[in-house]
């Protein structure tokens, strides 16, 4: 699909639809935006009758689709609620630009422009309702012989008089973006038949062929050189082989500071649970246990164009975890890559295993500063739910920085205790640590079992398993993958401050 900049009046703009917000008619008023006050002008108030009739409120994610407005140019006019006017910024506009989208995608409409207000937040707005639309356009239907959309949209524009030139930088970053949250999206929507550990590597390759960054995949034999028990732990008991993947992304200059940061995601093809196996209930979902490590792949693909001053290293374990006859078993003692030994007395908490190797072999990278993303616990789901990703860190100025892109970037990250206190639970009578706490604090537990590894790194972890996946359609995003953490991750990176 293109993006396109067109700094016009809304009567001149020629498209299949013209999409204006409106608002919620008890909050700041209806008409907040010049666009809608504009395009009521011009169709002599067919706006304000829509209102009056009771046929729109100004609800978020209301459409309501006229043909042939008067006094436009546009075919059809198409207004989208956008919930109440006060406290409306990008993060709503991007949801608000996606419903609209996806209302608009079975109607045959091959064009959409969105009119925007001019203003200090046109930037901001502009990326977003441009981000707003490409993930809107986003289907898991690979599989699918019959396609719902039979014509794809194929122009999206911002429309903002007079802005020339103004948000071109905006577009163009909101396609790499919204590029990179959606390859993950896809990479995630693979079941894992078609995704193993080694095609997952493949895939991660390919990106990095593409895109300029180094690749270097670690197979068994080399993990088993380097004394990497834990993951190969996990890995033993499927017949698919494991893959560490390792991209590189480096700034043409030498970095003004040493700041090297390391990005780290949890890349389960599928988790069975193992021999502590799960219930059959729901296994399917399992296959989504690799969204942290799509999400760092993604992350690389958009870190690769848009080039920040921060060397980023990739680092994803990829295994399956399956109940094989080789299975480890509860019990297992492992040594980890940094010398400690781990019991595990659950074989289903497997993704703190991996990610243990993983982190130290990041340190050994050099990288100063470690992300992690993983669909680690069901304790964050009943914490959290799935509106927030749980957020956990050992150093306040990284959580700061995390917590801050995030913001930035419209993804939900609320902040999670890790106290001291809380090492208690990881107390093992014959290893160093066990692989599981107690019942209580299960989300807490696993991010304290990272931070062993991780220490004495500044370090953030982001447990994902509640909002790596829609459980039902919303009307901006289909049910399946969201790609949750790709935009944090790479804001992070590109403003990392010099
Ligand atoms: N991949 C799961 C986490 C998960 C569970 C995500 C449910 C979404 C829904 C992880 O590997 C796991 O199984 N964790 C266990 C840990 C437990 C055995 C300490 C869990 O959370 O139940
Ligand atoms: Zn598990
Ligand atoms: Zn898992």
């Amino acid at each position: 699909m293109e993006i396109k900049f067109e700094p016009v009046p809304i009567e001149q703009v020629e498209t299949d639809a013209l999409v204006i917000v409106a608002f919620d008619k008890d909050s700041a008023g209806g008409l907040a935006f010049e666009a809608a006050k504009a395009a009521n002008a011009a169709t002599g108030g067919w706006i304000q009758e829509l209102y009056e009739s009771g046929e729109f409120a100004g609800k978020q994610f209301e459409v309501v689709v006229l043909h042939r407005p008067a006094g436009l140019k546009a075919r059809r006019l198409v207004v989208v609620g956008g919930g109440r006017a006060a406290g409306f910024g990008s993060p709503e506009l991007r949801l608000t630009a996606a419903a609209a989208f996806r209302a608009l995608k079975p109607k045959g409409v091959r064009s959409v422009a969105l009119a925007l207000d001019g203003g200090d937040r046109l930037n901001d707005f502009a990326g977003a309702a441009a981000e707003g639309a490409l993930l809107g356009d986003y289907e898991p239907d690979q599989y699918k012989t019959d396609k719902k959309d039979g014509v794809a949209i194929d122009l999206f524009s911002v429309v903002a008089p007079g802005q020339a030139g103004a948000i071109d930088g905006a577009l163009a970053r909101a396609r790499i973006l919204a590029g990179a949250q959606n390859f993950a999206r896809a990479l995630a929507s693979e079941p894992a038949n078609r995704l193993t550990p080694t095609l997952l590597a493949e895939r991660a390759h390919q990106v990095c062929a593409e895109n300029g960054l180094e690749c270097l995949v670690l197979d068994q034999d080399r993990m088993r050189e380097l004394g990497m028990g834990a993951l190969l732990g996990v890995a033993q008991g499927s017949a698919e082989p494991p893959a560490l993947i390792i991209m590189r992304y480096r700034p043409f200059e030498a970095p003004a500071n040493a700041a090297h940061l390391g990005l780290v995601g949890k890349a389960v093809t599928f988790d069975t649970g193992g021999i502590s196996i799960k219930p059959s209930e729901n296994m399917d979902k399992m296959k989504f246990d690799m969204c942290g490590g799509a999400a760092v792949i993604g992350a690389m693909r958009a870190i690769a164009q848009l080039r920040p001053a921060i060397p980023v290293t990739a680092l994803v374990p990829a295994v399956e975890n399956m109940p094989g006859s080789r299975a480890q078993r509860p019990g297992d003692i492992v040594t980890t890559l940094s010398g400690k030994t781990v019991e595990v007395l659950n074989t289903d908490a497997e993704g703190r295993l991996i990610l243990a190797d993983a982190l130290e072999y990041a340190k050994r990278e050099g990288c100063t500063h470690l992300v992690d993303a993983a669909t680690l616990t069901g304790a964050i789901v009943v914490a959290l739910g799935h509106v927030h990703a749980g957020v956990f860190g050992s150093d306040q100025g990284l959580l700061d920085k995390v917590l801050g892109a995030a913001r930035a970037e419209g993804e939900k990250m609320w902040p999670m205790p890790l106290d001291e206190e809380y090492k208690e639970q990881l107390k093992s009578a014959f290893a160093d640590l066990p692989n599981i706490g107690t019942r209580w604090g299960g989300a807490v537990t696993a991010a304290m079992f990272l931070k062993e590894f991780a220490d004495p790194l500044p370090w953030v972890h982001l447990d994902i398993a509640g909002t790596a996946w829609l459980e039902e359609t919303k009307p901006y995003m289909p049910k399946g993958p969201t790609g949750i953490a790709v935009r944090t991750l790479v804001h992070l990176a590109t403003d990392w401050p010099a």
